[in-house]
């Protein structure tokens, strides 16, 4: 299938991936389709689209007309044979079980020709065991999505084993349309690129509040007064908890047992503060707002110790050759979280002594192997990679 071929796209779910997700692909002029189990979700994705709509033309960024068109262009369904009629590309959001996955990639691959593209939005899982179950896995990949869609810049087109060239080509220049910035993932390993390089934050963090001695405000409060878009915490909260969990228990399976979530994550689970989404996390959101202490501030968890952390596990994807190249994976950084560079470059002026001591220090303190420096850390020559 050519690109321009494509007209319309079918979404299933429309929680806080999908309804954005169809809101992106609708403004760029495609026909789309969300489908939930129930009507009730559907009409509250469509409030959500509304009111973002409603800012953007507030705002002056589009106009009316273009506001009334997007929607205009958006169907909803819960019948999923309706929903993916006719659709060139059906794109998966729905919650990350993979059970669930599967069961819904089976029904769509019996009731869609075998040249329809299929993509998950999935933020960790394995691309090729969702595809197995499709009739025809060449057309399969996977389209991770950042949170907020309709405001985060990068979209992970990922291939998973059996996926051809040709398919993750088409999603690539999909994503173009849609004005965000693709990179290719070339193997699928859990997280990907941007969420397996942060992925070592979260032990991390789980640990500093099991450990209870820093305040999560003092850590989020410097980092926000550096000008990142939130705190480390905050972000948590924002994602929300419970995603934070179950991504935490799949690469405690994939990648390490390191990964476990601690004591004061089960907690929250099990009382159900999940984070903005629930009003109460690690912070008090009851405003809409994360309740952060800006007073607070600490130096012994620093912006730097971060840095290495995030640099340290990209140097694995480098290594691994999960991305095209250790631009492609500073540029997924800056696109998928806002921030302000990516590791190479943030690091590239840094000591190489310095960042190996903050890994050893986090190391130690808190019982993780996984954030133990790796060579090219420690002799400098991570800062070769960017050359490549
Ligand atoms: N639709 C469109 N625009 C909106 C909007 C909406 N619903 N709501 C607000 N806006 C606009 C505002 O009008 C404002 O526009 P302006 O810049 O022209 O003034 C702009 O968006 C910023 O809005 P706010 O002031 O309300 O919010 P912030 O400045 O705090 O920015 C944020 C919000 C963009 C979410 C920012 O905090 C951020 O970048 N945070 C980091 C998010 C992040 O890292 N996401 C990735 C998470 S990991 C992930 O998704 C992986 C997955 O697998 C889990």
């Amino acid at each position: 299938m050519n690109v321009k071929e494509v007209k319309k796209i079918a979404v299933l779910g429309s929680g806080a991936m999908g309804h954005g997700i169809a809101q992106v692909c609708a403004a760029a002029g495609f026909e789309v389709t969300i489908r939930d189990i129930k009507q009730e979700f559907l009409d509250k994705g469509l409030d959500k689209i509304r009111e973002s709509l409603g800012i953007l033309s507030g705002k002056g960024k589009i106009t009316k007309d273009e506001a009334a068109g997007t929607l205009g262009r958006i169907k909803t369904a819960t019948d999923i044979k309706e929903a993916v009629r006719g659709a060139h590309i059906v794109i998966e959001a729905i919650p990350e079980i993979m059970d669930l996955k599967k069961t819904i990639f089976k029904e769509v691959s019996d009731n869609v020709p075998e040249d329809t593209v299929l993509a998950t939005n999935t933020s960790t899982m394995s691309i090729t065991e969702i595809g197995s179950v499709v009739r025809n896995p060449s057309r399969f990949a996977g389209m991770h999505f950042f949170n907020p869609p309709n405001r985060m810049r990068l979209v992970e087109v990922i291939f998973g084993r059996e996926t051809s060239g040709e398919t993750v080509d088409l999603l690539y220049e999909i994503t173009k349309i849609i004005k965000k910035i693709p990179v290719r993932v070339l193997k699928d390993r859990p997280g990907f690129i941007v969420n397996r390089i942060n992925g070592p934050v979260q032990p991390l963090l789980s640990a500093i509040l099991d450990e209870g001695k820093i305040k999560p405000d003092a850590i989020d409060a410097v980092q926000k007064k550096l000008g990142m878009p939130m705190g480390v915490f905050e972000l948590l909260d924002y994602v929300g908890l419970d995603i934070v969990y179950h991504g935490m228990k799949y690469y405690e399976k994939t990648l390490s047992p390191e990964y476990r979530p601690g004591r004061y994550l089960d907690e929250r689970m099990e009382k159900k503060e999940l984070g903005m989404k629930t009003g109460r996390g690690i912070y008090d959101w009851s405003s809409g707002k994360a309740l952060i202490d800006m007073t607070l501030e600490t130096s012994e968890i620093t912006p730097g110790d971060f840095i290495a952390v995030i640099l340290n596990e990209a140097v694995k994807v480098f290594k691994e050759g999960i991305a095209e190249s250790a631009q492609d994976i500073d540029q997924a950084q800056v696109a998928g979280m806002n921030a302000l560079a990516g590791p190479f470059a943030l690091a590239s002026g840094m000591d190489p002594g310095s960042l190996s001591s903050s890994l050893d220090k986090l190391s130690k303190r808190y019982g993780l192997s996984i954030l133990k420096p790796e060579p090219e850390i420690a002799d400098g020559s991570f800062k070769k990679m960017l050359k490549k």
